[in-house]
C-alpha cells in the first residue's frame, strides 16, 4: 500500500510530466473477431443496436476490448437512460482514458465533455490517459476530454442536458486503491456539484459497482436531497462474467 506522501509525490510528478507518446494499438478492423467471443444473446443484441445506431466509426479508434466496452455502455444507455436529449451537451464524469466515449457520442450526438482528474497517468508505452482519450475522440471534433476535476467545472458557465457517471468513488477503499491523494475523496461534494451542472430538464445516470457502493450512493443522494430513481441491477449481455453486479440510478432535474 502506498503511503500518503508517495501518492502526493506521484501526483506532483504526473502534473509536471504531461507529454504523451503517440497512441499505438491493434484496432478492431474486422468486427468478426469480436463476434467469435460473444454468445448468441450478445450477438443478437449487437445486431439490434447496429440497426438503430451508427457504429461505423468505432473501428477507426477501438481495440477489441474497447469495442466491447462501447457495446456494453451503449446497451446500458439504450435500456436505462430513456430517450437521448433532443439538444444540449453531455458530460461524462471520471472518463478514465476515454475508452467508452464513442458509445456516448453514438447514443447522443450533441457533443460531449469527458472530465478526468487523473488524466496524466502514464501507460507502459508512454502514452497518457489524455493522449489515449484524444485519439479515441478524433472522429468527433465536437467532443472534448478535459484534464481536471469535476469541481473545477463552473455551473454558471456550462450546464449539461445529460450527465453520465460510471463507477464513481463513493467509498474510501477503491479510491485509495486507485492511488489518488486522499484529499480528492469528497463524494458528497462531487455529487452536489454534478447536480448543479445539470441543466433544467437534464438527466443524470449513475452506475455503481456492487451492493455496498449502491447503498453508499443512496445515502449520498439522501443527504443531498436529490430524488433518484433506483434502476436495480443494470448489467447486460456484453459484461464479462467475472464483473461484480452493477446498479443504476436515474436523476431528473426539472428546474
Ligand atoms: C472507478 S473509476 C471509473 C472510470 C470510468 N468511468 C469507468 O467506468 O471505467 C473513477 C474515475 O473517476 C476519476 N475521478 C475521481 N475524482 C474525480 C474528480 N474530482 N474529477 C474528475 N474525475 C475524477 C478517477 O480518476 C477515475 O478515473
Amino acid at each position: 500500500m502506498r503511503t500518503e506522501w508517495r501518492r502526493e509525490l506521484d501526483w506532483w510528478l504526473k502534473a509536471r510530466l504531461r507529454w504523451s507518446a503517440p497512441v499505438f494499438k491493434r484496432r478492431l478492423r474486422d468486427p468478426e473477431r469480436l463476434r467469435q467471443r460473444l454468445d448468441a444473446a450478445a450477438v443478437r443484441r449487437w445486431r439490434e443496436l447496429a440497426s438503430r445506431y451508427d457504429l461505423s466509426r468505432w473501428v477507426e479508434v477501438c481495440s477489441l476490448d474497447e469495442y466491447r466496452e462501447c457495446l456494453a455502455v451503449l446497451d446500458l444507455l439504450d435500456r436505462h437512460a430513456g430517450a437521448a436529449p433532443a439538444s444540449g451537451r453531455g458530460l461524462d464524469i471520471g472518463s478514465k482514458n476515454g475508452s467508452y466515449l464513442p458509445a456516448l457520442v453514438t447514443w447522443h450526438g450533441g457533443g460531449w465533455d469527458g472530465i478526468e482528474i487523473d488524466a496524466h497517468l502514464r501507460y507502459w508505452n508512454l502514452a497518457t490517459r489524455r493522449g489515449w482519450a484524444e485519439s479515441m475522440l478524433r472522429p468527433w471534433p465536437d467532443c472534448r476530454y478535459i484534464a481536471g476535476s469535476l469541481l473545477d467545472l463552473d455551473p454558471d458557465a456550462s450546464r449539461y442536458a445529460v450527465v453520465t457517471w460510471f463507477l464513481p468513488f463513493v467509498t474510501p477503499t477503491p479510491f485509495i486503491a486507485w492511488g489518488l491523494p486522499r484529499r480528492f475523496f469528497m463524494p458528497q461534494r462531487m455529487l452536489e456539484h454534478a447536480w448543479r451542472l445539470l441543466a433544467p430538464g437534464g438527466r443524470m445516470l449513475v452506475v455503481n459497482q456492487g451492493e455496498a457502493e449502491a447503498e453508499a450512493q443512496q445515502g449520498l443522494f439522501e443527504v443531498a436531497g436529490i430524488a433518484a430513481t433506483g434502476l436495480g441491477e443494470v448489467g447486460g449481455v456484453f459484461d464479462h462474467p467475472s464483473m461484480p453486479p452493477r446498479y443504476g440510478w436515474l436523476v431528473e432535474r426539472t428546474v
